[in-house]
């Protein structure tokens, strides 16, 4: 890094914190949510009711279109060839057999393929996508164990496998760090991540431990885990011209568009990404070099491509969750309140991504204590880069962190969850800031009641139902409330009273065109069959991801910019005649298919008389959101008590979920039956943390030696009980809709609760993910 780099990130960083103190001390009147969502105030509307899905039908007579269902004339199928070698050279290529293979086409290696630049890395730039910034297919190098080296094209899916199966690679393979432990030996550096160091002290807590009463040092360790999502990552791509057109599977279709076209070396609108359905993205479904693949044969051979990786390709191109060596250490007083608390540890990423596993995120606003250290060390392997997955750092953060809460409540013998609430902060420890809204002490006692948490013994191994022990165990789990920048939406009002959204955002099965709809009908005044909700193309207004939990909150804040817009063109149009004639645009709410007086209802004009009285067909305004500084001016998460119990089998070890209760506090909750659903998703894949998943990594070669879902278990129905989940819908005056995220929260304090239910039930401490039954015989 050149000096002049140095002095500029520098000077960059000293403006970020004279700018973050300024937005924490600003009055709340200046930051955004600092006036309560005027929606919060209406609770008779749309908000709040349990909406089925409005694309439910469409969903189960399988004419909802997925990536890998667009039809396109001429189109072609690829398959791919992956490499064998963790890191060298292609030093012979043969592909003349799979070439004169029945039904190719064409097989395109670096040899050929056009030439393109590397991927923008995500969080490089405000639209860059790619999961890595490593030159797609342009040269001979290998980078990671399973990287694409040849993409072949034939006229069905068949015919193209095949012929992928006939393609012969020799490799000059170099020395690859592959292994965990040596890469640690040799180093570590403390990570970054957004921008921020993963590292935080709050007075000497190394001292504060050895002198606490009562004290617990534990390691705790989580593995490798793989995107799994039902819908295997797919992609239709054709070139008309100069125009791209990629029909994809996708949590982020302006960042796709933008950074392919800076891939190409095209004007952004020259590229257009579509997304209507996903089936499940959990982080996986960003830019992998399965799209740029399909977009390089499709402009290669002419023809539209299709390219839908198998499940194996899934584990081979998209990048997963990584490992975490973790150290918890609580140092307490005899009535159990926090005098240190240590959380640090070692997770793995490769040198062309920026995704650190941050586990101490969670960990920041956790508890009250005298003095906090926290800290990410990361080392730089030969891999696949690794990604989000679904609460990245803190579900696996929150294993470490909540189990070790629970080794303190054993030590101390005090009541696991009257630890926790004894350790409440009243300000976020890390930050100072305070709360936007925390309700967890609520989310406690009623989870608790409901769950029956009076009828543990806080004894180990003293519940037994013949062969199976019996146990209960409970854990916090916590998800940050985000809104990133770039949120803008477009509302078309139509002479007939219709109001068209538009904004680039995502349906990935969660729900979100219901509830939106359910959203803007309310914000608008209108009956949801008045409302249409345009999303998944990128060519529509906004840059929004759906990831961070945060897909919700940018949407929201959009519509709501936009329907200001949107009272003001009108207020515009109304002329003299209108009994809205001369109010100015905070004189006026929606309501009842149009705009009226605040606090004088009767004073109203429907938008059908507004813009016949003017003589419009329509009006249509696009606004984009204010900056998210309310994240700078409170502390803003998401919180959750987790409560479950298991059997386990004292002959076999064979651990089994019997109950699961979760109960949250995440804000206003929008449609109880489609956050129902995120809520359980969530728990269930933390059931599979806790007990199922993980990634065989060959350290010797960095290969993926299980990738299919006959080898990397995933929770099944059979492994699901009953899981109930409820909330304190206690809206959050300083978010849209007095909502906070709910996709990611479920999966977090999830495998705290099984592990220290299995603690309960057997006496054992397992600190080594998954739970499998040989750890417990
Ligand atoms: Mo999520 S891991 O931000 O899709």
């Amino acid at each position: 890094m050149s000096i002049s780099k140095d002095a500029r990130q520098i000077v960059e960083s000293a403006v970020q914190g004279v700018m973050a103190k300024a937005i924490a001390l600003a009055p709340d009147g200046w930051i955004p949510g600092g006036e309560p969502d005027p929606l919060i105030r209406s609770r008779h509307g749309h908000v709040g009711k349990p909406v089925s899905r409005l694309d439910g039908p469409l969903k189960v007579s399988g004419t909802a279109p997925f990536a890998a269902e667009f039809p396109m004339q001429g189109m072609v199928y690829a398959a791919l060839v992956f490499g064998t070698v963790p890191k060298g050279r292609i030093a012979a290529i043969d592909t003349e057999q799979a070439e004169s293979s029945p039904g190719v086409l064409s097989v395109m290696t670096y040899r050929n393929a056009p030439r393109i630049a590397p991927p923008p890395v995500f969080m490089s730039g405000p639209k860059a996508a790619g999961g890595d910034n490593l030159p797609v297919m342009q040269d001979d190098a290998i980078h990671w164990n399973g990287e694409p080296v040849a993409v072949v094209l034939a006229e069905t899916q068949e015919q193209a496998d095949h012929a992928s199966s006939l393609v012969h690679v020799r490799y000059q393979s170099e020395p690859a760090q592959t292994h965990f432990a040596k890469a640690k030996a040799a180093g570590t550096r403390t990570a970054t991540f957004m921008g921020q160091p993963l590292h935080n002290e709050i007075g000497e807590a190394e001292a504060a431990l050895v002198r606490a009463p009562v004290s617990v040092d534990v390691r705790y360790s989580t593995p490798r885990h793989n995107h799994n999502a039902i819908e295997l990552h797919a992609v239709t791509a054709a070139w008309t011209g100069d125009e791209l057109r990629i029909h994809d599977a996708s949590q982020l279709v302006a960042h796709e568009a933008w950074s392919i076209a800076q891939m190409f070396g095209i004007p952004e609108d020259k590229v257009v990404v579509t997304s209507p359905f996903v089936g499940g993205g959990f982080g996986g479904k960003c830019l992998w070099q399965h799209q740029v693949l399909a977009a390089m044969a499709a402009k290669a051979s002419g023809r539209p491509v299709r390219l839908v990786l198998s499940r194996e390709g899934v584990y081979r191109v998209v990048g997963g969750r990584s490992l975490t060596e973790q150290r918890v250490a609580l140092g307490a007083d005899r009535e159990g309140l926090l005098k240190a608390l240590i959380h640090t540890g070692v997770t793995a990423k490769t040198a062309s991504n920026a995704m650190p596993e941050p586990f101490i995120m969670a960990t920041r606003s956790a508890y009250a204590s005298e003095t906090i250290s926290l800290d990410v060390q990361a080392v730089e392997l030969d891999m696949l880069a690794n990604t989000f997955m679904r609460a990245p750092g803190e579900s696996v953060g929150t294993f470490a962190l909540e189990c070790a809460m629970d080794e303190l409540a054993s030590a101390l013998d005090i009541d696991p969850i009257e630890l926790r609430v004894r350790n409440e902060p009243k300000n976020e420890p890390i930050s100072g800031l305070p709360f936007s809204s925390r309700n967890i002490v609520e989310a406690w006692r009623t989870g608790a009641a409901k769950f029956g948490w009076d009828k543990r013994s806080s004894v180990p191994c003293s519940t037994r139902d013949g062969e199976w022990l019996v146990g209960m165990g409970c854990a916090a789990g916590t998800y940050p409330y985000y809104r990133m920048p770039g949120g803008a939406a477009r509302i078309t009002l139509t002479h007939d009273g219709q109001a068209i959204i538009d904004i680039a955002a995502h349906e990935m099965g969660m729900g979100t065109s219901t509830a939106q709809t359910q959203v803007a009908a309310d914000r608008l005044g209108l009956s949801m069959d008045a409302v249409v909700f345009r999303y998944g193309d990128s060519t529509l207004p906004g840059v929004v991801l759906a990831g961070g939990s945060q897909q919700t909150a940018a949407i929201g804040a959009a519509v709501s910019a936009a329907h200001h817009s949107l009272v003001k063109a009108l207020l515009k149009i109304v002329g003299n005649d209108s009994p809205l004639a001369g109010l100015k645009p905070d004189e006026v709410a929606s309501g009842d298919a149009g705009l009226c007086k605040l606090g004088d209802p009767a004073l109203h004009e429907t938008y059908v008389s507004i813009l016949a009285r003017a003589g419009q067909t329509s009006v249509t305004v696009t606004a984009e959101a204010p900056a998210p500084l309310e994240t700078q001016h409170w502390s803003m998460h998401s919180h959750a008590a987790m409560f479950c119990e298991v059997r386990v089998n004292s002959v076999t070890g064979e651990p089994r979920v019997s109950r699961f209760l979760g109960s949250f506090d995440c804000g206003r909750i929008l449609n109880p039956k489609t956050a129902a659903s995120q809520f359980r998703g969530g728990i269930i894949m933390g059931l599979g943390l806790a007990l199922m998943e993980e990634t065989q990594f060959d350290e010797r070669t960095g290969r993926v030696m299980n990738p299919s879902l006959s080898e990397y278990h995933v929770p099944v129905h059979m492994d699901v009980p009953e899981i109930d989940v409820i909330w304190t819908d206690i809206a959050d005056p300083h978010t849209p809709m007095g909502a906070r995220g709910i996709g990611e929260i479920g999966i977090t304090g999830t495998g705290a609760a099984v592990a220290n239910a299995i603690y309960n039930a057997t006496g054992k401490r397992i600190r080594d993910l998954p739970i499998t039954l040989d750890k417990l015989l």
